[in-house]
């Protein structure tokens, strides 16, 4: 246990509590009516007891690092100074036990802080168990807590924020007039810190250690409020502080620390464990919030642009469905599969059109089974797969196109699966394929302008080397595969990109990606550029030979669909209908329009919702990771669908939707028996895969090997050769 080392200042009151000025010796040498006049000072002769002072330092420090109060002028600008801490109610003296009462105010209504208080009474409660927690934590960790004298009050509250100041003595603007109101703030000040992360003002009072100290709550008397009814937002604390090892006075804790000035860079630094738990929590609601924010405006919009769009109508808007949104930059929250096909008009794939898929493929004998993917309804839905298949069936010309945003260096098992699957397709189908790189899409979303180092086009335009590699690591057949950088290649495909941009007005793309007037421009010209390879004209060298009305089937996860579905309204302005008519036996049904096959989200290790994100790297296997790392992130990471004990566990079994390690395993184990049973052995706690470990054992036995394969092709794939892959060069010849 530590010591709390105090420095006993040179004016420490005797009077039990602190004053806000002066002593109680003072103020009744004044007389009775100048104490009147002054009524917001205490003056109380009893002692605070040491247990009571060291428990008030603790807690005013916990609220500050749960919250993450403007500790620091750095960051004030962020956190308005409204924090005000009461003076300390000595109830000690009343009610004879170790016990006091004070409150930290952060705002009106409902607070200011970066971290604002509960609303929820459920939440607020568990708020105060949190601080409670929390400081006998610090407690009982020994965390060691310093003190230190500061020169003046002003200097203490530039340096860590109003909330280090009680109530009335924050430091106000100096009036070059007047000195007479400066003199509380040119007073010395006790500054007590607990590991650099809290600091705080403890009264000039005597100290205990904190050893076999118990800080406890009174819950009748604490409280949070904050609300839209609550006239300010605060957390009021009434707590009774006993200790096994009191010993009484100042004497035992006299020395002075030399603190070094401590200055946090972001409000994470300012937070205890607990906090950082908080203020992350907060971040992503208020992320969700926005995003469904975003959605529901996206589908207002959406819904105005139809009412007004001039000549092309959208199939069917984004979905938002209860907290689900999907659209072209945004998933989040439980994806219902059923209702998105619903609300997109897309298409389940059926077992009929399975079998057909079959037909055309295995029964060719250019792959010996289905594409897992497609065995698991990983692929699940599409637009016009049947014509698409009836091309074929006529031996009609078709190709693949599919692509890949190249946001970030780090590409995961997500990013993966539309290659992987690509890559069957154009083995099953023997047909070319074209791979877009829309390095010019990710800098008009993502990208940055300096003024001094200008923007940062080149690096995305460098990512497309980075991923190209990756992709190219997959396995397609260099002869049949064309990759581009839209950036490099966008010249060719002009003539139709301007057609597309003729055939579509603002409001409809506005409608369907939630673009508005303040989105520079070539967001809203970038659909085009999507849409555009979905046309064979578009590459009058790469398909050269090829019909205009040659089919295209493109594979995407379903939150690209809508680009294609506005590709699908404007196919007609781009693939004339003579075009479309000619040939024999049966016309082309497509129109010109390209084909659609859909995934399902590859979920993220934290939980079977949503899709993964490469900015939060424990999210994600990515495919640089070492195998410890991969082992690592599994075992700690894989949100588990298990029970929460061997007993539960062996009686009811796991949640095999819910399971991530289980979910995994549906997107790369390829042995269907082997899947089937671990999913029954899980399901139903009995046999070896009973548990969550052995199950996630199995997935870091499958995903190391995967990913080792992969490193492997990868490294063999130099700079030089991802540039062989980009020239412009005929597909279809080979074909
Ligand atoms: N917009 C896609 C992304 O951000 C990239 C992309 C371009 C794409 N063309 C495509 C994806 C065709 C699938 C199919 O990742």
């Amino acid at each position: 246990m530590s010591d709390v080392s105090a420095a006993a200042p040179a004016a420490v009151s005797t009077d039990g509590t602190e004053a806000n000025t002066g002593s109680a010796k003072d103020v009744t040498a004044k007389g009775k009516d100048k104490a009147k006049e002054k009524d917001k000072r205490v003056i109380v002769v009893s002692p605070c007891p040491p247990s009571v002072a060291t428990a008030y330092m603790i807690l005013r420090g916990t609220v500050a690092g749960l919250l993450g109060l403007d500790l620091n002028a750095t960051l004030q600008e962020q956190s308005p100074s409204q924090v005000e801490v009461s003076i300390l109610q000595p109830t000690y003296i009343k009610e004879g036990i170790p016990s006091a009462k004070f409150s930290i105010t952060v705002g009106k209504k409902l607070g200011s802080g970066l971290v604002t208080l509960p609303e929820d009474p459920n939440e607020q409660a568990s708020f105060l168990n949190l601080i409670e927690t929390t400081a006998n934590r610090i407690v009982n960790d020994a965390m060691p807590i310093q003190a230190t004298m500061m020169a003046s009050q002003s200097q203490a509250q530039e340096r860590y924020g109003s909330h280090i100041l009680n109530q009335g003595l924050r430091a106000r603007p100096k009036k070059s007039t007047d000195n007479s109101n400066n003199s509380a703030e040119n007073e010395q000040i006790l500054v007590a810190q607990i590991q650099n992360l809290i600091t705080c003002v403890p009264p000039a009072l005597p100290y205990s250690t904190t050893e076999g100290l118990t800080i406890v709550l009174d819950r009748k008397q604490s409280f949070v409020s904050c609300g839209k009814k609550a006239k300010k937002a605060e957390v009021v604390l009434k707590f009774v502080a006993t200790t096994t090892t009191t010993t009484a006075g100042t004497e035992n804790h006299v020395a002075t620390l030399e603190i070094e000035p401590f200055a946090p860079d972001s409000i994470q630094d300012l937070l205890l464990p607990e906090g950082q738990v908080l203020y992350e929590a907060q971040q992503q609601q208020e992320q969700a919030e926005a995003a469904s924010a975003a959605a529901l405006a996206a589908a207002e919009a959406a819904k105005q642009a139809t009412e007004s769009a001039e000549d092309t109508k959208p199939e069917t808007q984004d979905a938002v469905v209860d907290d689900m949104v999907v659209n072209a930059f945004e998933v989040s929250g439980k994806i219902d599969y059923t209702k998105l096909v619903d609300k997109f008009g897309s298409k389940i794939i059926d077992d009929d059109l399975m079998r057909r898929l079959k037909a055309l493929t295995v029964g060719q004998g250019r792959v010996p089974n289905l594409h897992r993917f497609l065995r698991r309804n990983i692929f699940f839905s599409h637009r016009d797969l049947t014509a698409l298949l009836d091309c074929v069936e006529q031996g009609r010309p078709m190709y693949l196109y599919t692509g890949r945003g190249p946001s970030s260096a780090a590409m995961h098992l997500g990013h993966l699966v539309p290659f992987l699957f690509t890559q069957w397709l154009q083995q099953a189908f023997d047909c070319p394929l074209v791979i877009q790189m829309t390095d010019d899409e990710k800098f008009l979303f993502k990208g940055q302008y300096d003024d001094e180092q200008g923007d940062n086009l080149n690096y995305f335009a460098d990512l497309t080397i980075e991923n190209a590699r990756d992709i190219i690591a997959c396995g397609f057949d260099y002869n049949k595969t064309f990759l581009f950088s839209d950036l490099d290649y966008v010249g060719v495909m002009y003539p139709n990109i301007v057609r597309i941009w003729k055939a579509v007005t603002t409001n409809t793309v506005n409608g369907i990606f939630g673009f508005d007037g303040t989105s520079n421009i070539g967001k809203i010209a970038f659909p085009a550029i999507q849409a555009a390879p979905a046309f064979s004209s578009s590459f009058p060298v790469v398909l050269g030979g090829a019909p205009p009305d040659t089919a295209c089937l493109i594979p995407c996860a379903i939150d690209q669909d809508p680009y294609f579905r506005m590709t699908r309204d404007v196919a007609h302005k781009l693939v004339p209908k003579t075009a479309t008519t000619a040939g024999s036996p049966a016309s082309n049904t497509l129109g010109g329009k390209p084909a659609l096959i859909h995934s399902k989200f590859f979920p993220p290790l934290q939980g079977a919702e949503g899709k993964m994100s490469s900015s939060d790297s424990n999210s994600a296997v990515f495919l640089t990771d070492t195998p410890e790392e991969i082992e690592l992130k599994i075992k700690q990471h894989a949100f588990s669908g298990g029970q929460e004990s061997k007993q539960l566990q062996q009686e009811l079994g796991a949640d095999l939707d819910a399971d991530v390690a289980y979910q995994w395993l549906r997107f790369f184990l390829e042995d269907d028996d082997e899947l089937e049973a671990i999913g029954q052995s899980y399901a139903s706690g009995k046999g070896e895969y009973w548990s969550t470990g052995a199950v996630k054992k199995r997935l870091v036995q499958v995903l190391q090997e995967l990913v080792a394969a992969h490193q492997e092709r990868r490294a063999k794939i130099s700079d030089d050769d991802v540039r062989k892959w980009m020239v412009e060069r005929n597909i279809l010849k080979s074909s």
